[in-house]
C-alpha cells in the first residue's frame, strides 16, 4: 500500500473497559503511570500495538527498533507503510519547535506553535539506524535511508539516499547490482550456525 491504511481489526490490541474510561480508574491516574500501564498491561509490550493506540498507522510486517519515544510529541502524524524497516536510534521530527524563539512575534499562535506536518514511510522501505526525519518527508515505497541520514526533503520511490542532508545516490537497482559484487553468499538461517560461518570467515577461528 502507498498510504498506510488502517491495519485491520484483528491486528489492534483490544482494551479492556477500565483502559478506555476516560472518567475511570485510568484517568485518576498520573499521565506518566497510565502510558506505562497502556504500553506494557493493554498492549502487552506491543510496541507497533502500543503505537497504533497513540494514533500511528502502521501496516503489516514492519520492524520498529527505534524507541516509542523516537516517534516524537505527534505520533498521529505519523504513516508507516507495510514490509518497512525502522532501525535503531531513528528519530521522527514532525513539528518545527524552533519557532518558540519568534512566538512572541505570532499573534494568536498555538503554544504548540504552528508548523506541523506528517512524514510517511511507505511500503517496502528502510530507514537506517540513527536517521533523523524532518516534518513532511515521504520516503518511498522501496527505498532505502543511509544510517546517520538527516532527511529534510523526500525521498523518491525506488531510490537510495544518505547524508546531512540525504541526497539520492542511486536507485535501488543500482544498489542490487553493488550489493551482488560485495554479498556473502551461502550463509546459514541459524542464528548459531551464522556466528560459526562468519567468525571462521573473519577471525579464522570460531568465536
Ligand atoms: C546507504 C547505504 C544503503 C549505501 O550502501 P552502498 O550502496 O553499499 O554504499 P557504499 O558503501 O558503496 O557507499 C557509496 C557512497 O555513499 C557513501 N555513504 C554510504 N553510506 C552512507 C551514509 N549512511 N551516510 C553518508 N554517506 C554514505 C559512501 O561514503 C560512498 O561515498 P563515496 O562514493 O564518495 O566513497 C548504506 O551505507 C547504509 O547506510 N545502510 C544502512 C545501514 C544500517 O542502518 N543498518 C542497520 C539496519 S537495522
Amino acid at each position: 500500500m502507498s498510504e498506510a491504511a488502517a491495519p485491520p481489526a484483528s491486528a489492534h490490541v483490544v482494551p479492556p473497559a477500565w483502559a478506555t474510561d476516560r472518567r475511570g480508574v485510568l484517568a485518576a491516574l498520573p499521565r506518566r503511570v497510565r502510558r506505562l500501564l497502556e504500553r506494557w498491561v493493554v498492549c502487552r509490550g506491543n510496541k507497533v500495538a502500543y503505537l497504533r493506540r497513540l494514533g500511528a498507522r502502521i501496516g503489516e510486517q514492519t520492524a520498529i527498533l527505534c524507541r516509542v519515544g523516537d516517534f516524537g510529541s505527534e505520533p498521529w502524524l505519523i504513516e508507516i507503510g507495510s514490509r518497512v524497516s525502522i532501525a535503531a536510534g531513528v528519530v521522527f521530527v514532525t513539528h518545527d519547535g524552533a519557532s518558540r524563539v519568534i512566538r512572541d512575534r505570532i499573534p494568536g499562535g498555538s503554544p504548540y506553535g504552528n508548523c506541523f506536518a506528517p512524514i510517511r514511510v511507505r511500503d517496502n522501505s528502510v530507514v537506517g539506524l540513527r536517521a533523523i526525519l524532518m516534518p513532511g518527508v515521504t520516503i518511498g515505497p522501496d527505498s532505502i535511508v543511509g544510517a546517520g541520514s538527516l532527511v529534510t526533503r523526500s525521498i523518491p520511490p525506488g531510490t537510495v539516499a544518505c547524508g546531512t542532508p540525504a541526497r539520492v545516490v542511486s536507485t535501488v537497482e543500482q544498489y542490487v547490482e553493488s550489493y551482488r559484487t560485495h554479498m556473502i553468499s551461502g550463509l546459514s538461517s541459524d542464528r548459531v550456525e551464522l556466528r560459526r560461518q562468519l567468525t571462521r570467515r573473519f577471525w579464522g577461528e570460531e568465536r
